[in-house]
């Protein structure tokens, strides 16, 4: 296959042809002369993005997403390959789970899947043991999302420590200090801002969802990564409906602040945390948003409030070097053919009607976006126009050494 029009590669809009061979990218070029070639003459090529923070549920709170309805709704976003985390009903936490959810992704997924590990007060000891166990299997991205503040699966910094001189793997870590959480919904800045900085004095780490400049700039100074989500650098606090969330919604002028400061992000991640309304009205605390991160991301790019350089590298590029995604760091010879086609042109207004999460609501409901036309994954079209073309179980679990089935 041959696709040709203009596409981002090494930083900058390229116009010319991009040569498909069994999914893989195998040349790039100014023209081919070939009839083969599928035109995009109207749209922007950009390879498809990588959310490496989504919560599918599935297992015991079905209701509230699966792994297939999640996956799905990622790829009318434009995402190829997911993050799944491990506060899941029960929890993944030993291998025979993590293997039984992985199982279960290989059969209903849309999009590549790969899953992190929970860690525990329970099961730190045996982490080792029970990461060796899984990776005779598959590939475990990270440990995390690790909560240092959680009902069920809260861990001390000491246990953290512990883990973070025992092992090798990135250990991606929900900062907020259950010291300075006084009940659940009170959560001040000062609660992420004091664990990220203790956090930094005794490892390197990934830090999910950072809400506050303060924090982002802690980050930036050290050799750990930090991770934004939209609904931080799009949203306030007290402005919408339903609006908790953990780390909450800010000041506007940290809002400001974090958007402007955007570039000292390693990552931009969803945090997809599908709850249905009636859950939201008891005080879920979460936000659906693996279908709007891309489209949002790139309408600020539109208007120029980010550049499209850097929305990519943190949509794409970071994260699969970080993570270790072989093959998915953006339209590069060698790389997957995995392709978001946008028309800049096209700005929608968010409804929830026309998301496919089983939460059935949005808290961006009215915000401009931009929506792939067309995507394709490891050089298959996925999704033209609306049109899902592949089965549930099309997508690949993300660096599967063994087939699981
Ligand atoms: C997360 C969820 O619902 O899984 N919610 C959220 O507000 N980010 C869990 C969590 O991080 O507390």
């Amino acid at each position: 296959m041959i696709i040709s029009g203009k596409f981002f590669y090494k930083n900058n809009i390229f116009e010319g042809c991009i040569v498909v061979e069994d999914g893989v990218i195998v040349d790039i070029r100014k023209s081919v002369d070939s009839n083969e070639v599928v035109n995009f003459p109207r749209g922007l090529i950009l390879p498809a993005g990588i959310d490496v923070h989504v919560h599918f549920r599935d297992f015991e709170e079905r209701y509230k997403e699966t792994i297939e309805s999640g996956s799905l709704s990622a790829l009318h976003g434009g995402i190829c390959l997911i993050v799944d985390q491990p506060n899941t009903k029960p929890p993944i936490v030993d291998d025979k789970t993590y293997i039984e959810r992985i199982k279960k992704a290989e059969k209903t997924t849309f999009i590549d899947y790969s899953l992190n590990l929970g860690l525990t007060e329970g099961n730190a000891r045996k982490i080792s043991e029970i990461l060796s166990r899984i990776e005779e299997i598959a590939n475990v991205p990270a440990i995390g999302e690790v909560f240092l503040q959680h009902r069920t699966m809260q861990v001390s910094y000491e246990t953290l420590k512990a883990v973070r001189n025992e092992i090798d793997k990135l250990i991606t870590v929900h900062a907020e200090d259950a010291s300075l959480i006084p009940e659940e919904s009170v959560r001040p800045k000062e609660a992420e801002i004091v664990a990220v900085r203790r956090c930094i004095e005794f490892g390197d780490f990934y830090f999910c969802h950072i809400s506050t400049p303060e924090a982002l700039e802690m980050i930036h100074r050290s050799k750990s990564f930090a991770e934004v989500t939209p609904h931080h650098l799009l949203l306030s606090a007290g402005k919408i409906e339903f609006e908790r969330v953990n780390p909450p919604l800010r000041s506007e002028n940290d809002r400001i602040e974090l958007l402007k400061n955007f570039s000292k992000a390693d990552v931009i991640a969803s945090d997809h945390a599908p709850h249905t309304i009636e859950d939201k009205r008891e005080g879920a605390p979460g936000f659906p948003g693996v279908e709007t991160i891309y489209p949002l991301m790139l309408n600020l790019v539109r208007k120029r409030v980010i550049s499209l350089r850097d929305l990519v590298e943190r949509i794409v590029v970071n994260p699969a070097k970080i993570f270790g995604f072989k093959g998915y760091s953006g339209i590069e010879i060698g790389n997957y053919a995995n392709f978001a086609m946008f028309d800049l042109s096209d700005v929608r207004k968010i409804k929830a009607e026309d998301l496919h999460s089983k939460a059935g609501w949005t808290p961006y409901e009215g915000f401009d976006a931009i929506f792939p036309k067309t995507v394709f994954i490891r050089g298959i079209k996925a999704l033209e126009d609306g049109e899902v073309l592949v089965d549930r179980g099309f997508g690949h679990i993300c660096m599967t050494k063994t087939r699981m089935t």
